[in-house]
């Protein structure tokens, strides 16, 4: 732990204690994780030195940080996430074509460009400005892989299941290689049997990881079972609660936000922030993990603390303060007054607009 100056230098670090401001009200929660954004609010509320840790392992992280100083050349990070996007292309067509292949190639090719991926982990909102209809499977695994690395990083697990989860989250549609062409890229919606066919990629994906030299039962559940949901109405196997590995939990938080994110049948793109919404809203019903959700919830809201936002009533107001127990109903400003969503239930927030 050490005091650190309020400047850029901040963004990538971790706060280790709640941050205040002089009244009292709760600014930025422990373990947060700055990005530029927060470091302006910290500016505008004269706060000029704070706790702060490392958040990642010792040797990388001066070289991460300064990465992810480079936050607005988001050119950049494009640029290296598409190569990636190739590389993952080519792994994955290669095992359509000839069968099972070796573990080590996906772990190596993941964690290849888990560290160019590291960039994104504050970045979700140029992690969902990509196009491309047809590199959908190839980018959704990689996000996938990149959003269950996150997610076991802020359950703090072990560095070997932060990289289990990476692995588990690149390999988890793999399946998808054995899904007719036809099936898979159809742009309306599919039949009956269609749909038992596409998710038949399931089962298809157990196999392919059992058939791997050096793929694990864990790993080959993580692809079985991520449409699985607590409520036992997800499939293949309806499974229920604890009969799902916690992994494959964080795998369905993780499949789920990026699938919805990146969704390609409703064209209005939805934010980082409405996908969260509807996360914890699939969390309060029953269906994922609210451990889980509420970390990854609470790490997106924390993102857009400064973005502007459209709330249900039409108005534009800027998000302030982000409340750790109700992140999706934060403090927010509209024009000179303040407004607390957690007291105006009947306002929500419709849309995020920069
Ligand atoms: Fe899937």
């Amino acid at each position: 732990m050490s005091l650190a100056p309020v400047d850029n230098s901040l963004v990538g670090k971790t706060i280790a204690v709640d941050l205040y401001t002089e009244n009292g009200i709760l600014l930025l929660p422990q373990e947060t994780i700055l990005t530029s954004a927060h470091v302006q609010l910290l500016q505008k509320q004269r706060i000029r030195e704070v706790e702060v840790r490392q958040v990642l392992s010792e040797g990388t992280g001066e070289h991460i940080t300064s990465q992810l100083l480079e936050l607005d050349a988001d050119e950049e990070t494009i640029a290296a996430y598409v190569q990636a996007l190739d590389k993952t292309r080519s792994v994955f067509d290669q095992v359509s074509q000839s069968g099972a292949s070796h573990l080590e190639k996906f772990s190596e090719i993941f964690s290849e460009v888990a560290e160019q991926s590291m960039k994104q982990l504050g970045l979700f909102r140029s992690l969902y400005v990509l196009e491309g209809a047809d590199s959908y499977t190839y980018r959704h695994s990689l996000n996938v892989g990149i959003l269950c690395s996150l997610i076991a990083r802020l359950m703090k697990w072990s560095e070997d299941r932060i990289a289990f989860m990476g692995t588990a989250g690149f390999l988890h549609d793999l399946g998808k290689m054995r899904v007719p062409k036809e099936i898979l890229l159809k742009p309306g919606k599919l039949t009956d049997e269609e749909f038992a066919e596409m998710q038949k990629h399931t089962v298809y994906g157990y196999q392919m990881i059992m058939e791997m030299e050096g793929g694990s039962e864990l790993l080959a559940q993580c692809a079985l079972m991520h449409h699985e949901r607590l409520d036992g109405t997800g499939y293949p196997q309806k499974r229920i609660g604890n009969e799902i590995p916690v992994e494959c939990q964080v795998l369905a938080v993780a499949d789920m936000f990026d699938a919805i994110c990146s969704d390609r049948v409703y064209k209005e793109r939805t934010s980082p922030f409405e996908a969260a919404q509807l996360l914890w809203k699939e969390a309060c019903g029953g269906k994922l993990n609210i451990e889980i959700v509420s970390q990854f919830v609470r790490y997106i809201a924390l993102l857009y603390v400064g973005a502007r936002a459209r709330l249900s009533n039409g108005e534009e107001v800027e998000v302030i303060l982000i409340h750790p127990d109700e992140p999706m109903r934060p403090l927010v400003r509209r024009s000179s007054e303040f407004l607390d969503l957690r007291y105006e239930r009947q306002l929500t927030i419709e849309k995020m607009i920069g």
